[in-house]
């Protein structure tokens, strides 16, 4: 029975961006009982982030930074704020050398969500190859699996 679901979202012009979203969307496959939605950082609404049980939010690197669609995704989350903390996310970039700074860039600005992370993070070069597809997958299953041990939160009625 599926009843957790991973959000992946990210922002993608090129399509390795969204290439890659793919590839941890396999891993996630792998594992039973949990579910996923993808989509693009500009059709997120607050409410699809809350009712999600984990996160895999990626981006391409854009001025060796996040691109901007990820970054209003992040900066209109703060009503969701408490729903999102302690949940697992995975974070992933592409970028053609600065890629790692563009997920240190999504680091940073994902930390204010208490997030549970799932590290390492994924920065590939350019459009995924064989050789980032192993490791892809692996990260996808074992933020699956992440979600899957999560409990669903006990309300204490005083
Ligand atoms: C306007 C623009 C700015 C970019 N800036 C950077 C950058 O600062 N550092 C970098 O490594 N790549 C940069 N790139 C390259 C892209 O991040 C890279 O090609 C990425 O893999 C494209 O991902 P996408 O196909 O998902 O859009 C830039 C590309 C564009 C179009």
């Amino acid at each position: 029975m599926v009843d957790k679901k991973i959000l992946i979202t990210y922002a993608s012009s090129t399509g390795s961006t969204e290439k890659l979203a793919q590839i941890i969307a396999e891993g996630i496959k792998k594992v039973d009982g949990v579910s996923f939605e993808m989509k693009r950082a500009k059709d997120i609404r607050p409410d699809d982030v809350a009712s999600a049980n984990g996160y895999a939010f990626g981006s391409h690197s854009a001025s060796e930074y996040m691109d901007g669609e990820i970054k209003n995704l992040f900066e209109g989350l703060s009503s969701v704020k408490e729903k999102m903390s302690g949940k697992p996310v995975l974070l992933f970039t592409t970028g053609q050398g600065k890629q790692a700074a563009a997920l240190a860039s999504m680091e940073k600005l994902v930390a204010v969500f208490n997030p549970g992370w799932i590290k390492p993070g994924l920065a590939v070069k350019g459009m995924p190859g064989e050789s980032d597809k192993a490791n892809a997958i692996e990260m996808g299953e074992k933020l699956a699996d992440a979600v899957k041990k999560t409990q669903k939160p006990t309300y204490i009625v005083a």
